[in-house]
């Protein structure tokens, strides 16, 4: 048994060069098995709209989704540091919307920490929820609930103007307290370089190896997210195929009434065959 995973003990692995592993989790089930596992931290995002309720982006994911998924993950993952997304509109309107969705999340599902995306723009935000107690993650390159504003899921910081603002957008979430920032679909060599610029660890999903951590969909990874694949994510196992192998050979025994078997019921529970027969007997009564 190994001590909880603290933040503490995240951000010293950025001072000790020690390479940071995420994954996003959004139930129970999974959460134990992540738990058992050498994953540093988990992610309850907000992708959970694609992966766990089938929409096309993040936009339509309401707080209470991200409180009844995330404390769901909490509940399965006692060992591992969990964040919990804020999702679009929860933070955006003011600092009193951000401070209070923030706390619902944090008193709500037991998460350590909250992520939510944007750099300078939001920089007010943070600085509020971090002053409350609460360590923030953020987000910044690709930011999915933008989505309608880079017409799709698009790399960002591409040209010099775009490397600028994400590099500015880096050191001001920094500023403003940010324990820990995702770093998006943007260029490796401009990822390497906030990763040298910050002293809060950099994690990387499409932004090359140089960052302090990297972090992936957990159906990506596992191979449960049926064919998709884009360039930045690895599948590490099929496990999609071994789902679907399972249920088949299931449905396989029960049409062919080979399971369940004696081992699979409670025979010595039954009554004795004469009063069974006397039961049937008065069904056919009844029913003639
Ligand atoms: O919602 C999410 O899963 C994320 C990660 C991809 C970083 O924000």
């Amino acid at each position: 048994m190994t001590d909880p995973i603290t933040l503490p003990m995240l951000l010293s692995k950025k001072v000790c060069g020690e390479k940071i592993a995420m994954a996003t989790c959004y139930d129970f089930s999974t959460a134990k098995l992540v738990d058992r596992s050498e994953i540093d931290a988990i992610l309850v995002g907000d992708s959970l709209g694609m992966t766990m309720l089938g929409y096309e982006n993040t936009l339509p994911v309401t707080i209470e989704d991200m409180i009844t998924f995330g404390r769901s993950v909490v509940r399965g993952a006692p060992n591992t540091f969990v964040m919990v997304d804020m999702p679009f509109m929860s933070y955006q309107v003011s600092v009193e919307l951000a401070l209070t969705n923030a706390g619902r999340l944090m008193k709500e599902t037991g998460c350590h920490c909250v992520k939510l995306e944007g750099g300078q723009s939001v920089a007010d935000r943070i600085r509020a929820i971090v002053d409350c107690g609460i360590p923030v993650c953020a987000h910044i390159g690709m930011t999915p609930q933008s989505v309608n504003v880079y017409g799709g899921f698009k790399v960002q910081g591409r040209g010099e103007a775009n490397a600028k603002r994400i590099l500015e957008d880096a050191l001001a979430v920094e500023e403003a307290g940010a324990n820990l920032v995702v770093l998006e679909c943007i260029p490796p060599k401009l990822a390497g370089l906030i990763t040298k610029s910050l002293s809060i660890p950099t994690i990387g999903i499409g932004a090359g190896p140089d960052c302090d951590g990297q972090i992936l969909v957990s159906q990506d990874l596992l191979g449960m997210n049926d064919g998709f694949a884009p360039k930045i994510m690895k599948r590490f196992a099929d496990v999609g195929t071994v789902i679907t192998e399972a249920l088949n050979a299931y449905t396989t025994e029960v049409r062919e009434a080979t399971f369940p078997t004696v081992a699979n019921s409670f025979p010595k529970s039954d009554c004795d065959d004469t009063f069974l027969k006397q039961l049937e007997d008065q069904v056919r009564a009844q029913r003639s």
